[in-house]
């Protein structure tokens, strides 16, 4: 998988991907991601990537020409699945969301900024718009490195452990059963006796059930909907 994330600030987005998972990923060659500073792409002496917008009103847009320019070099060099703007007018992104953008090949993300961007590029270049949560960040920044790592780890071999992206939370519509580690007491708290004996089958059913309470109790409106759909 190869993701391009096109943006105004590309140095807010080094952190994630020199970290952890995605470094890992990366490194591995599972995944690639390329940062294009959006600056290198304005017109004249300063570069220019935004204007005030038309009709008046505080605050300036992202102009077209810089990110088709962009955009059409990437899509000059390789076949792109989705052309993906962050926006929090963009559909809410989800688990089912990141599982099936995960098994795409090459993604090019674009970070908003300022005010907006002009709506001519949403209607003749982007794909998909995704929105993080029903809040406004300063930028897509952030929310692009947030769906980046929810689709990278869920490449296979990313994770040691395969089976550990298939039990997170929300696969299957169920939060994740608590878990522990040592001590097996802590001052009056101890560990279920379930964990601690060695009985798997008994476990898992354990676990499930947790995992079916605090989904029933936190988010009753996946809990809900899922057995409208089991049904
Ligand atoms: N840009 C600003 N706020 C955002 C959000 N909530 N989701 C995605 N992109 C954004």
């Amino acid at each position: 998988m190869r993701i391009d994330i096109i943006t105004a600030l590309p140095s807010l987005l080094q952190g994630p991907f020199s970290d952890s998972i995605l470094k890992r990923a990366i490194d591995n060659g599972l995944a690639e991601v390329h940062l294009h500073d959006l600056r290198n792409y304005g017109s004249g002496k300063h570069r220019q990537i935004d204007d005030y917008q038309f009709g008046g009103g505080a605050g300036m847009v992202m102009m077209i020409e810089p990110i088709e320019t962009v955009i059409n070099e990437l899509k000059s060099q390789r076949t792109y699945d989705e052309v993906i703007y962050m926006t929090p007018d963009g559909e809410v992104f989800n688990q089912s969301m990141a599982n099936s953008l995960s098994l795409k090949g090459n993604l090019i993300i674009l970070c908003g900024h300022y005010k907006g961007i002009d709506e001519r590029v949403r209607e003749l270049l982007i794909t998909k718009e995704i929105s993080i949560g029903d809040y406004v960040l300063s930028g897509g920044e952030l929310a692009a490195a947030v769906v980046s790592d929810a689709i990278i780890r869920l490449i296979p071999g990313v994770l040691n452990n395969e089976t550990s992206a298939l039990s997170d939370s929300f696969q299957d519509d169920l939060l994740a059963p608590p878990v522990y580690t040592r001590p097996a007491e802590y001052e009056d708290l101890k560990v279920p006796e379930i964990l601690l004996s060695g009985n798997f089958g008994a476990i898992d059913k354990w676990r499930h059930e947790q995992a079916e309470k605090r989904t029933a109790k936190r988010r009753p409106d996946i809990w809900n909907k899922k057995h409208k759909t089991d049904e």
